[in-house]
């Protein structure tokens, strides 16, 4: 038995070991679903849930989970039940998280373009806590809460404008950035507020980016917020609250590391340990004990992929094996619209055939799907398996966040059905979405405006 993330293994099948997530076999799940599918573990979400909460619950630090990560309903629901809050940054989030049994109190809102239609239906609804963006926001949601005579708690997402050592698509605390304001614009923000009896500003937002795996700079940003709240306290305005973001970083292991034997294994681990490329909870959340001692207001954060990312795999089948020069590659039937994160942020999704290779042997391939598009790229020379060949199932790892969220129906493609495995039952989470279902929408008919 190999195990490879939280809840994937193989297990000894008939002729050879073969891929399971918890108590269900991959190849059975893909015999009644099509490929490629979302699959997830139960097990493994509760399981992070669970380590987030020992790490940050006993600081009294409130956890607000970032569904943008992924917001199936039937995730969100578990993840509900189990007391977390939640960061939305759209209205239709705010719908699926009223839906999935979210209250309302325990919503914030973030986002830097929030519409008026937006801010007033969250504020009917009696969203917890708004991340404001801009004094532009501020104006809006001032009018707002004036018109409906509703209180609003609001706090102020500033760009403390630290360097974070990440993909330049996903920082979002650097100098120039469009989130956050700047520090000068924050006083003249609660002056601005000191005139509604509706709308209070109780803090400060920060989000520096995701997939960050140091603890410094976040601290770097604290410091310079904790001065920035210090030099307000002179000016007569008392701020308490925190809420500092996610953006903790996940180990996306590649095939070689995810199959070594026990002992590479150790020593790779060790290896790890030493220049670690995660952000662990306990240690995000030591870091905020220290920086934040003194700290009497409430603290919060948003964690949203170190939450949900090894949950899940991508399922899919080897179309075929293209054998060229220079380059031999392996092309699959799940494509850039699945899963986009190698073509927008050159990110590595570790592929592995469901069933184990019956040899060692590997062969270096470029991994592509059918999209008629050079960036359909998932790997560059990646070493694979000698014995791959068309028809053999695969699956994409640490898919379960930004995968099936951001995936489209480009080149007319169907966009890929979740399922939910739970001990030894799988639950289809989402249906794939046909082209029948897209056409649909696009009938002359309905169409019709003048
Ligand atoms: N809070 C705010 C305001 C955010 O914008 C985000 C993510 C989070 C929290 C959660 O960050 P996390 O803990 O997941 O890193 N699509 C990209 C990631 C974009 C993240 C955007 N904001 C990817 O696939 O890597």
């Amino acid at each position: 038995m190999t195990q490879l993330t939280p809840q994937l293994r193989y297990l000894p099948s008939a002729q050879q070991q073969a891929l399971w997530l918890e108590n269900v076999s991959i190849q059975q799940l893909a015999s009644q679903v099509a490929t490629p599918f979302y699959c997830y573990s139960k097990a493994a979400l509760l399981s992070n849930i669970h380590a987030c909460k020992a790490a940050f619950e006993p600081e009294n630090i409130h956890i607000h989970y970032a569904m943008k990560a992924n917001s199936n309903l039937s995730l969100l629901r578990i993840i509900a039940e189990q007391g977390l809050g939640v960061d939305i940054v759209s209205i239709g989030e705010m719908r699926r998280a009223l839906s999935a049994g979210f209250k309302a109190q325990d919503i914030v809102f973030s986002g830097v373009g929030k519409t008026t239609a937006e801010l007033a239906e969250a504020v009917l609804a009696g969203v917890g806590q708004f991340n404001l963006e801009s004094k532009e926001e501020l104006a809006v949601l001032i009018t707002i809460a004036d018109k409906y005579q509703q209180l609003v708690s609001a706090l102020i997402r500033v760009n403390p404008e630290v360097t974070v050592d990440t993909h330049k698509n996903i920082t979002t605390g650097a100098k120039g950035n469009k989130f956050g304001v700047n520090f000068s614009d924050v006083l003249p923000m609660l002056e601005t507020a000191e005139h509604s009896p509706f709308l209070k500003i109780k803090g400060l937002a920060m989000h520096i980016g995701s997939q960050i795996h140091t603890t410094q700079p976040y601290l770097d940003a604290i410091a310079k917020i904790q001065r920035l709240i210090n030099e307000l306290k002179i000016q007569g305005y008392l701020l308490t609250q925190l809420d500092l973001g996610g953006g903790f970083g996940i180990q996306y292991k590649d095939y070689q590391q995810l199959t070594r034997n026990t002992e590479q294994q150790e020593q790779q681990e060790q290896q790890e340990q030493q220049e670690q490329h995660y952000l662990a909870f306990s240690d995000f959340s030591n870091a905020i004990k220290s920086a934040l001692a003194h700290w009497q207001g409430r603290i919060s954060i948003e964690p949203g992929r170190s939450l949900m990312a090894d949950i899940g795999v991508m399922v899919c089948e080897i179309t075929y094996i293209k054998e060229s020069r220079p380059t031999s590659f392996v092309v699959l039937n799940a494509a850039m619209n699945d899963l986009m994160r190698p073509a927008l942020y050159q990110a590595t999704h570790a592929l592995i055939p469901v069933q184990s290779p019956s040899s060692s042997l590997q062969t270096k391939y470029d991994v592509v799907g059918p999209i008629c598009e050079s960036t359909d790229t998932f790997s560059k020379s990646a070493s694979l398996p000698t014995d791959l060949a068309a028809g053999d199932l695969m699956c994409f790892l640490y898919t379960g966040a930004y995968c099936a969220v951001m995936s489209n129906s480009y080149n007319s493609r169907p966009i890929a059905a979740e399922v939910l495995v739970d001990d030894a039952q799988a639950h289809v989470i989402r249906q794939a979405i046909t082209q029948d279902d897209l056409m649909a929408f696009e009938q002359p008919s309905a169409l019709k405006l003048f």
